[in-house]
């Protein structure tokens, strides 16, 4: 199973993930004003494994979360929104939707400065709230009446970030010539300095690998480029 970030060419796939899983569809063009617009923040589940019967087929594609930074947040913090997530019947209760969730609050975190990420869930959604509320550490703010078009209310839940800025700022502090993490010992003779001398010296001989820090993000406009009308023109939901 791979974790990997949404492409365009994903967006049939997850549309139809969607429809499968959920009451709340988006329009195309909803799932790709995301990809295009926070590029860093929604992330696919692929089964990878799954044997290819004609070079034509498509991996197939079993969870995805989809997610966005609050563009006009009402409270001034800047924070993430989690629109939609979901995993297919087939795969569920394999730790998918857990990993998909971590990997958008890390990148919320890393690539935006979100400061937490917030989502509504159908106070009917057992699986759903256990993952938030249990799983991944939520809090429920409040219940929406009549939130979704159903008639069905929603709890707005919210996760505070400030674990994983903490966690960042230290690697950041740490520099990049910080000791990396002791992964153990050594397995296998490749990489052995004192490896009948070759494979040493050839490590010794390469010159140390440069890390330097890039831009991304706000920093390079990416605020500037959202438009403001699309969400309440985007789907069943009241506003995912
Ligand atoms: N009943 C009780 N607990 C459950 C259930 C269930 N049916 N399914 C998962 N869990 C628990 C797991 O045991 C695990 O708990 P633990 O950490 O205490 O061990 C935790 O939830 C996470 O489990 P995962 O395996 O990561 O969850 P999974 O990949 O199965 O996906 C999801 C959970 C996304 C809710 C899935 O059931 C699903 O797609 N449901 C339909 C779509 C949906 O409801 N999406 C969320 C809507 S809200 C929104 O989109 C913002």
């Amino acid at each position: 199973m791979d974790i990997r970030l949404l492409r365009s060419s994903d967006i049939p796939l997850i549309q139809h993930a969607n429809l499968e899983n959920l009451p709340e569809n988006y329009f195309m063009k909803y799932y790709l004003y995301h990809a295009l617009s926070w590029p860093q923040l929604s992330f696919v589940a692929v089964d990878v494994s799954r044997p290819k019967k004609t070079p034509y087929d498509y991996p197939k594609i079993v969870g995805y979360v989809l997610a966005k930074m609050e563009e006009e947040p009402t409270d001034g913090v800047q924070h993430g929104h989690i629109t939609s997530l979901s995993v297919m019947r087939t795969h569920r209760r394999l730790g998918i939707a857990e990993k998909l969730m971590r990997q958008s609050q890390l990148a919320m975190v890393e690539t935006f400065g979100a400061h937490y990420v917030s989502l509504h869930v159908r106070v009917s959604n057992k699986a759903a709230i256990h993952l938030y509320s249990v799983t991944l550490g939520f809090d429920r703010e409040k219940t929406e009446a009549k939130y979704y078009a159903d008639g069905e209310d929603a709890y707005c839940m919210k996760l505070d970030l400030s674990a994983i800025r903490d966690q960042i700022q230290e690697a950041r502090q740490a520099g990049p010539d910080a000791e990396p993490e002791d992964e153990g010992e050594p397995v296998g003779d490749v990489g052995k300095a004192g490896d009948e001398g070759k494979q040493g010296q050839d490590l010794a001989a390469r010159p140390k690998e440069q890390k330097r820090k890039v831009k991304v993000g706000r920093a390079l406009g990416v605020a500037g480029l959202v438009e403001k009308d699309e969400s309440s023109a985007g789907g069943a939901a009241k506003n995912p």
